[in-house]
């Protein structure tokens, strides 16, 4: 490209937004039904259902009261995922939360739940992502003893900047690799549920005999139960956040949404039954990666396809979440609610490189400290995630009041109250650990959130200083078409 049309570009971004030779520079309209299938089960089977079992049993207490909350989770995923469609099919911008809280409550929440999503939940879910690849990917390396910490920090730092040059490269090489590892963690899912089904059929069952016995009864022990499990599942509101890039959603969405939602939750279901029948409950409370005891006893030599695969979801999860994560950053920062910067596009490739290297540049510095045990960084993520899922579910009530002309081609159930539903679920998993153990971690993730209001007048004010005019050069990026969002 010559460098006077190169010129001509940045002269013609600072006020619009086409290429040089009048084609408008905006994300374009390829995520279809397939793509948006991949999108949503292959960022929610990612690391969760291989490493989160144990948690959820040491919790839950028994076996039936385990495979419960599994089944629990996947039915609020699934009302979730339903109230989200309404909101998803009426205003129609990308971002999820953040646009449906700017809708029902006004541009602070909007921001603050930018602000905590762009900062902490978003990078920190592709980092634990990426640290679980790391653990897959090297633990075949050092048989018999644990990786060094470095060669994990180093492998994980590898998925991430990968990850991130491939959706700068391209979106449609996003969708491929996100279709191709869905395509594989759906292989070694079915490879396990079919291997624990034939060890049932030859009578293993003792672990499932008197499933209930000893079944926790604590409020809180069943709310943390529930939060290993919703890590599992996060990744059911993956369609939001890229609406505008959504090929025909009102067919595409909700059909995407109830394939793909069930479907996850059957396999979940069937993928513990194998567990447990391959397991005794201690033994998975035991073992840190679930799915390589499973796999040394039932595949015998051909055990080693179970890191393979694991390795595969993850990768493949982690994908999905950096793809979704930066369009929130885009809608955030088209709306000033972060720096403008964030929203401008790539003049070649067409993709929100800004949004996609800063979320994985926060995503790097939180696997630099000493991995924090996993189990505790998906608590924190889950309870600062379900703040603002509740306050969205709540927002389908208020908005349809505030709001009843909005043209909705999808309303969730109003005879089963399903956002109702969902929303006291969210109170009760914020309030109930609070209650029975309070930890200052919580408190410190509260005053995080509402410590963004501290940036927030500057960002409003100072919208593009020089710095930006700079990386906009560096990065060959342009603002989005100039429209009222
Ligand atoms: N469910 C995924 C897993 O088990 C985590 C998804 C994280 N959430 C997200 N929106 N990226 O690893």
């Amino acid at each position: 490209m010559g460098v006077e049309v190169r010129q001509r570009k940045f002269d013609s971004a600072s006020n619009s937004s086409t290429d040089g030779q009048d084609n408008v520079v905006e994300l374009k309209k390829e995520v279809g039904i397939l793509g948006g299938i991949s999108l949503v089960v292959g960022t929610m089977i990612g690391s969760g259902i291989f490493m989160s079992p144990a948690s959820i049993l040491v919790y839950a207490n028994s076996v039936g009261a385990s495979l419960c909350i599994w089944a629990g989770c996947g039915v609020l995923a699934t009302f979730g995922a339903m109230s989200y469609i309404e909101l998803g099919l009426m205003i129609k911008k990308s971002g999820a939360e953040y646009q449906y809280l700017k809708a029902a409550y006004g541009d602070v929440a909007a921001y603050l739940l930018a602000w905590t999503s762009i900062i902490v939940t978003k990078p920190s879910s592709f980092a634990i992502i990426a640290v679980g690849f790391a653990q897959y990917v090297t633990t075949p390396f050092y048989p018999g003893c644990l990786p060094p910490a470095t060669v994990q920090k180093c492998a994980a730092a590898f998925c991430i900047l990968l990850i991130t040059l491939i959706n700068c490269f391209s979106v449609k090489l996003s969708n491929f690799v996100q279709i191709f590892f869905t395509a594989a963690k759906l292989l070694i899912i079915a490879a396990i549920i079919v291997g624990g089904f034939v060890m049932l059929g030859q009578g293993h069952t003792e672990n499932l005999t008197n499933a209930f016995e000893g079944s926790a009864t604590s409020f809180s022990a069943i709310a943390v139960a529930f939060y290993s499990g919703l890590w599992s599942y996060d990744g059911w509101n993956q369609l939001n956040f890229v609406t505008e890039e959504l090929d025909n959603p009102v067919r595409n969405f909700p059909l995407t949404i109830m394939i793909g939602i069930p479907m996850v939750t059957v396999f979940y279901i069937l993928v513990n039954i194998a567990y447990f029948t391959v397991m005794t409950p201690s033994e998975i409370i035991a073992s840190s990666a679930v799915a390589i005891t499973f796999g040394d006893r039932v595949f015998g030599p051909a055990s080693f396809i179970v890191p393979v695969a694991v390795a595969c979801s993850t990768f493949g999860a982690a994908n999905g979440s950096a793809f979704t994560a930066s369009r929130l950053t885009y809608a955030a920062g088209r709306n000033g609610h972060m720096l403008k910067l964030f929203s401008f596009i790539s003049v070649e490739r067409l993709t929100p490189s800004p949004a996609l290297i800063f979320n994985s540049f926060i995503a790097l510095l939180m696997i630099i400290p000493d991995a924090s045990n996993f189990s505790t960084l998906v608590d924190y993520f889950t309870f600062a995630s379900w703040i603002f899922y509740g306050a969205t579910f709540l927002s389908v009530l208020v908005l349809r009041y505030r709001r009843p002309d909005w043209e909705r081609p999808y309303r969730v159930s109003v005879f089963l109250p399903i956002p109702a539903i969902c929303f006291i679920a969210s109170l009760y998993l914020i309030v109930a650990p609070i209650i029975e153990s309070p930890q200052l971690a919580y408190l410190y993730a509260a005053i995080f959130i509402v410590a963004g209001l501290i940036f927030y007048f500057p960002l409003i004010y100072f919208k593009k200083g020089p710095l930006t005019s700079f990386l906009q050069e560096l990065l060959e990026v342009v603002p989005p078409p100039a429209e009222e969002y």
